[in-house]
């Protein structure tokens, strides 16, 4: 009995454990799911069921337990983010990595890069778990027509917040040069 206590907690801390590198708080990716499991209760778990399905690419996980919709939302597609969603700390999302194609103008090398060009302005989100500039743009361009251009700042940059920058228009490039930056236009 107390070893099936012990393994009981044991896999409740590994899949507490569980990180996705690509858990963004506060992001809302509407729509298009083909599961609703409301007896998922963390973004985590949600985003590591997520990996572990083949035919998902991105999910949405509500915590809101007032809210029938709460739980974890898989979706075979990458609906684009809701800019305006104010669900703050109740929703997280993320995209498989696998999903992110660097291909045509987000193909290293080759791509069309702005190197060490900030174009501040219009960013309409803000993600954290992009760590590199390809995949920024890639996002860029997953995200339609809502996302006309992207700078992505490497971590570590002194008084900039790392992360990529998507953005509703094509910003103007800033005449301050910015060596950790990286931008382009869709
Ligand atoms: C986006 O979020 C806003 C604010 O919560 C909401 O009014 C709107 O319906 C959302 N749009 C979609 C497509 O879900």
């Amino acid at each position: 009995m107390i070893y099936i206590v012990l393994l009981i907690s044991l896999f409740i801390q590994i899949v507490s454990l569980q990180t996705c590198s690509n858990l963004e708080r506060g992001i809302d990716r509407p729509g298009q799911w083909y599961v609703h499991l409301l007896s998922t209760t963390s973004a985590g778990a949600c985003c590591a069921l997520c990996d572990s399905e083949t035919q998902c690419k991105s999910w949405t996980f509500f915590s809101a337990p007032s809210i029938l919709a709460a739980g974890c939302y898989l979706k075979a597609f990458v609906p684009p983010i809701n800019g305006s969603s104010n669900c703050g700390q109740t929703c997280a999302s993320g995209v498989k990595d696998s999903t992110l194609v660097l291909q045509g103008p987000c193909a290293f090398p080759g791509g069309a890069y702005e190197l060490a060009v900030d174009r501040p302005g219009a960013t309409y989100v803000h993600l954290t778990s992009i760590r590199t500039h390809p995949k920024c743009c890639a996002m860029c361009q997953m995200e339609g027509n809502k996302c006309q251009s992207w700078t992505f700042v490497r971590d570590g940059a002194p008084n900039r917040a790392g992360g990529c920058f998507l953005k509703t228009q094509v910003a103007p490039i800033s005449n301050t040069p910015c060596v950790p930056c990286t931008s382009g236009k869709k």
